[in-house]
């Protein structure tokens, strides 16, 4: 990493909040390796170097792959707990303060673990983060796209129960040939009870998925995001009506959408005037935390000072925290930035 001090320093120092990340995804080798133990799974590695050197992914399948098999190793409270805790002491470290956290339930329930003790091991985990760390936290329910409609119907039914538990429903897995439309009676149904609404588009699938999660999943952000410029009519609009992108770097880079970062379209939307935050989706698959995101971020594309604060405000106003937390956040990144 050859950023100056100056810059690392202030991306350290800026409140940051993290609002693309699968809990899932926060799952480092050595805890699969532990839990494995815990429960007497056998995995299909012999160390925790061969796990490592086992994510090398050429798309988001050969990744999606490894990332549903290693969930594997979740199996009771504790460990939903104890993933999250790891998660948290991580992001504390990256003066992460508030975090939005998609969780799988369908890749749980499926394995027969019960949406409550996926849903309640996370919770406790939100509460000491709150106590321990200060850092706050929200859930939000994603579908498996690659699964049905009626399947997710189900899930949002078996999740009514916990309905205070997650602020929002959100849309992942493999993209190609799954387009937002599929979910919109389960969407519609999600808004109705009063969640918000995200959905991952526009990281593999094209630019026309962004619209149409815009339009039929009436969506508030955008999760990737990244291949609205191959329309540049969608851009403008993304512009005007203030629509925020979730990007993640270093996935990005790992699941081969960008070749180099010095090629991702990142500062050119963020100049373009796109309210683009930075994340990291998947970071123990993905090689970094959120600091690193920012880092590797602002080394491969000359982001000036300026342009880290704006990154950090719009996190800010995309997230889903209440009014008077967003302004004395902003108010605390401009008192971060005049520091420099
Ligand atoms: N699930 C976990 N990470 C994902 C990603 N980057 N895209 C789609 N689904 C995911
Ligand atoms: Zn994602």
């Amino acid at each position: 990493m050859h950023i100056d001090n100056a810059r690392a320093q202030q991306i350290q120092r800026h409140p940051k909040l993290e609002l693309h990340l699968h809990i899932e995804g926060s799952l480092e080798p050595e805890m699969m390796f532990s839990l494995a133990a815990k429960h007497g799974i056998k995995l299909p590695y012999e160390s925790v170097e061969a796990v490592r050197a086992a994510y090398n992914f050429h798309d988001l399948q050969s990744f999606l792959d490894l990332y549903y098999a290693g969930c594997d190793v979740l199996r009771d409270r504790r460990d939903f707990y104890a993933l999250a805790m790891a998660y948290f002491a991580r992001a504390h470290a990256d003066n992460v303060v508030h975090a939005e956290l998609f969780f799988d339930p369908q890749t749980h329930t499926a394995r027969g673990v019960p949406m409550e003790v996926v849903i309640s091991g996370l919770r406790d985990a939100m509460d000491d983060a709150l106590r321990r760390y200060g850092i706050s936290s929200e859930l939000i329910l994603c579908f498996l796209r690659h699964l049905s409609e009626e399947d997710a119907l189900e899930t949002l039914e078996e999740a009514m129960p916990f309905r205070r538990e997650f602020i929002a429903v959100g849309l992942d897995s493999g993209e190609k040939g799954n387009p937002p439309e599929k979910f919109a009676r389960v969407y519609q149904k999600a808004r109705d009870v009063g969640l918000r609404a995200v959905a991952h588009a526009g990281e593999e699938g094209p630019a026309a998925y962004i619209t149409t999660a815009l339009d039929v999943l009436k969506v508030e952000r955008v999760d990737h995001g990244v291949r609205c410029d191959e329309d540049p009519a969608l851009v403008e609009r993304l512009v005007r009506e203030k629509i925020p992108l979730t990007v993640c770097p270093l996935s990005n880079l790992k699941l081969c959408v960008v070749k180099d970062l010095s090629q991702h379209n990142f500062a050119k939307l963020l100049r373009q005037g796109v309210a683009v935050t930075i994340n990291s989706d998947d970071p123990a698959y993905f090689g970094g935390y959120v600091g690193e995101n920012y880092r590797a971020a602002a080394d491969a594309l000359d982001l000036t000072a300026a342009e880290l604060t704006t990154v950090a405000e719009n996190a800010v106003r995309a997230s889903f925290l209440p009014a008077p937390a967003k302004t004395s956040l902003l108010s605390k990144i401009r008192t971060s930035a005049a520091r420099a």
